[in-house]
């Protein structure tokens, strides 16, 4: 028997060498992929290169058909795989086999602080986009939230470079496990949608480098694949083939060996975009809405670049390092052949989806233990608020999604609740009643007859009648309500929300406010709520996992990751910046919007601290149904060179009666520089899980990385000798302790 297996075997062996052997070198994946690329390169002609550079449908690029290498199938977006749409529109393709899972939205997943958690998540959506066959995820987004008003905050990681360069990266390795490339966007400084094709971000390098850029950097060290150029100019120049963005810094100082793709319509011309590093370009022509007109031949990085080839304006050389980009993007994912097979909709990924959604959602106030609801005292509920029972894995933009199912909070409540208590809803206002996104159907009919006066009426007598009142409101990913192309304006809750909350604490002191939004709001009723959750667009399980956190099966664990500013004077992008900008005439990019980075390095906590602003609620602030005590801090030398290893430590007790989870902060500061620094910035983080009297020591190493800055004049980071501080915070705001050390 065993010498007929081995015969078998070797056989095999045999046969695999064999067809390895017939198959021309570029498509034989046992060779090394660079070898495979100059294979390629040197069978193909001017006309195949050229082709290889440009979309051919509104999400694909063409391969080259001639020689067996595939289309390269790109599709949004961040928060889980988008429908198929028609060949050159945006409109659904009305196909019945693409709905997915709709993961919470980006910034809830930042607000777990967790790694692990990132990296569940790009596992599972990885998963999703491979088995929809697609070899680039448009996504994720890691553009810094500089004003609250920013229309696509919630598909981005917060205000903090640290953090959503961690989450990123781990979302990054995670998505790439399945042989998907993630598609990083925007890159860079797109911080706002107003005016987003023509905005021109004017940054300074010391911003450029400590804020804007260093998520982008941190996904490009964890090896991402493709990086989308974003709609804006930076410096007077567009963002997605800008000398400075894309040659020397992506390219140049990082090594980047991915490719840059277009965002859809972001180039406007042949010249730049080829000298200026942009490698595919996709949707031209459209006009945000629909692409009429304008066939794929005409795109920029078509005809004309192969006219400009011919006639010698162009170099061979750099048409073959675009080439090379997209062959290794291809090669990297479609022309891959031991990548996993993916899936979608499954268990596991509704499991990952509602864990990340109860780890993201972040208590912000609880009041005489209000919350966990007490099934002891608590007997009727009276549910108020559109927010309720909206289907919200739809609008935004393109982040839009046709989710398989969605538990909508009021289901989620019934589901955990109902048995054991009476749970009565009331509208209380009408917001968004569209019954369609992008040609996505909510399937849902949420008109109603009342005049407001009337719901306001209904839902009172409803509070009234309550031991509890809990409000879902907040905003909704309809236009100027956290979605793209267009920002908010104004950070007041819209539909008189806040109104609607005064009269229903006047009615029912004992009111929980849970606002679902991807971004900062106004909260003028504060005072008069007793608890209040940041929960944030939370995909398929929102339902459970709000309930889940509402009833203490899970103990919230989340901390913001912005600055929760109490009005718009508290942001330095308007108080200092000059949002929404200053119209220019440009003689070579025509009608632009300046708008000056004047809050240069100084976003965020970085401004308020500085300015001893009190926000509502900090950066990195959230509660627990337990508490934490945090010892006196350690740290093993007080002097030392930038090369030492300085570690502090720092034990974190659970003195209540609960498991719980604890962010624990680490900021450092340096208290003399010779150019301006922000009082303290964060430099590391840890989530430890405590059981109730545990008490477990958090060890922070401290490096060079955490100590330098970026010094434009020298352009490179220094340390300068002196004295810093490790200090310790449960929030930018909460601090705990600090250790002095000083370099030498
Ligand atoms: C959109 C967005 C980008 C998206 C792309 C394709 O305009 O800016 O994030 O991936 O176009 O839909």
């Amino acid at each position: 028997m065993k010498l007929k297996n081995l015969i078998l075997q070797m056989a095999l062996v045999l046969c695999a060498f064999n067809m390895n052997a017939e198959l021309p070198v570029y498509l034989d994946d046992s060779k090394p992929i660079e070898e495979r690329i100059d294979d390629a390169i040197s069978q193909m002609s001017l006309k195949q290169k050229v082709a290889l550079l440009h979309a051919h449908s509104k999400f694909s690029s063409p391969g080259v058909p001639a020689l067996g290498i595939p289309e390269l199938w790109t599709d949004d977006g961040p928060m889980g795989v988008r429908p198929e749409v028609l060949w050159d529109e945006w409109d659904q393709a009305g196909w019945t086999n693409d709905s997915c899972t709709a993961f919470p939205s980006l910034t809830c997943l930042a607000a777990t602080w967790n790694p692990e958690m990132a990296a569940l998540y790009g596992k599972s959506i990885g998963e999703e986009a491979r088995y929809r066959n697609k070899s680039v995820l448009l996504g994720p987004g890691v553009n810094i939230y500089r004003t609250p008003l920013g229309g696509r905050n919630f598909e981005y990681f917060g205000e903090d470079p640290l953090l959503a360069g961690i989450m990123a990266a781990e979302y990054v390795k995670g998505v790439q496990s399945n042989g998907v490339a993630v598609c990083v966007k925007h890159f860079a400084a797109n911080n706002h949608e107003w005016n987003r094709y023509t905005t021109n971000s004017i940054v300074g390098d010391r911003a450029l480098y400590e804020i804007y850029l260093p998520a982008f950097k941190a996904a490009v060290d964890a090896g991402a694949w493709s990086l989308m150029g974003g709609y804006n100019l930076i410096n007077g120049q567009h963002a997605t083939y800008n000398q400075r963005l894309i040659n020397d810094i992506l390219k140049g100082e990082w090594g980047f060996d991915g490719a840059v793709i277009s965002d859809w319509g972001a180039v406007h011309d042949t010249k730049q975009a080829v000298e200026g590093g942009l490698d595919l370009e996709f949707g031209t022509g459209t006009d945000g809405l629909g692409s009429k007109g304008n066939p794929y031949d005409n795109y920029y990085l078509a005809n004309p670049y192969y006219n400009g080839l011919v006639e010698g304006k162009y170099s061979e050389d750099q048409l073959n390092d675009k080439v090379r980009r997209v062959l290794r993007l291809t090669m990297r994912t479609a022309m891959n052949r031991n990548r996993p097979f993916g899936s979608i909709n499954s268990d596991e990924h509704h499991e990952a989806c509602r864990k990340i959604g109860e780890e993201g959602i972040v208590l912000l106030k609880n009041v005489d233990n209000t919350l966990p609801i007490d099934l002891k005292k608590i007997h009727t509920i009276a549910v108020i608020g559109e927010n309720g029972i909206k289907r919200m894995t739809v609008g935004g933009g393109s982040s839009s999604l046709k989710a398989q199912y969605e538990i909508y909070p009021l289901e989620g409540l019934e589901a955990r609740l109902g048995k054991d208590i009476d749970i009565v809803y009331e509208r209380g206002y009408v917001g968004d009643t569209c019954t369609h996104y992008n040609n996505v159907w909510t399937k849902q009919d949420l008109s109603d007859p009342r005049t407001p006066e009337q719901l306001t009426a209904d839902a009172v007598k409803a509070a009234k009648g309550a031991d509890m009142v809990i409000f879902i409101g907040g905003l909704n990913k309809s236009d100027h309500q956290d979605a793209e192309g267009c920002d908010r304006l104004s950070m007041d809750l819209p539909y008189n929300q806040n109104e609607l909350i005064e009269a229903l604490a006047a009615a029912n002191p004992n009111i929980v406010v849970v606002n679902i939004s991807g971004t900062g709001i106004a909260m003028p009723w504060l005072d008069k709520v007793k608890a209040v959750l940041q929960a944030w667009y939370l995909g398929n399980e929102t339902g459970n996992a709000l309930a889940a956190v509402l009833c203490g099966d899970v103990n919230p664990s989340g901390k913001l990751p912005y600055t929760y500013y109490a009005s718009l004077d508290q942001c330095a992008a308007h108080k200092l910046g000059d949002y929404p900008g200053t119209p220019r005439h440009d003689p070579v990019e025509g009608d632009i919007i300046d708008m000056k980075y004047n809050d240069d390095i100084f976003v965020g906590y970085r401004y308020t601290d500085m300015n001893k602003i009190k926000p509502t609620f900090p950066f990195g602030h959230g509660l627990s149904y337990t508490t934490f005590e945090y010892g006196k801090p350690s740290i093993n030398r007080k002097k030392g060179s930038v090369d030492d290893k300085f570690t502090v430590t720092i034990p974190v007790t659970n003195t209540g009666s609960r498991e719980g989870s604890e962010i624990v902060q680490l900021y450092i500061a340096d208290l003399k520089s010779s150019l301006p620094r922000p009082a303290k910035e964060l430099k590391d983080f840890a989530k430890i899980k405590l059981q109730p009297g545990q008490t477990e020591t958090v060890v922070f190493e401290i490096g060079r990385e955490d100590l330098c800055f970026f010094d434009d004049k020298a352009h490179s980071w220094i340390v300068e000798p002196g004295k810093f501080e490790a200090i310790i915070g449960a929030s930018a705001a909460d601090l705990k302790g600090k250790v002095g050390f000083e370099i030498e």
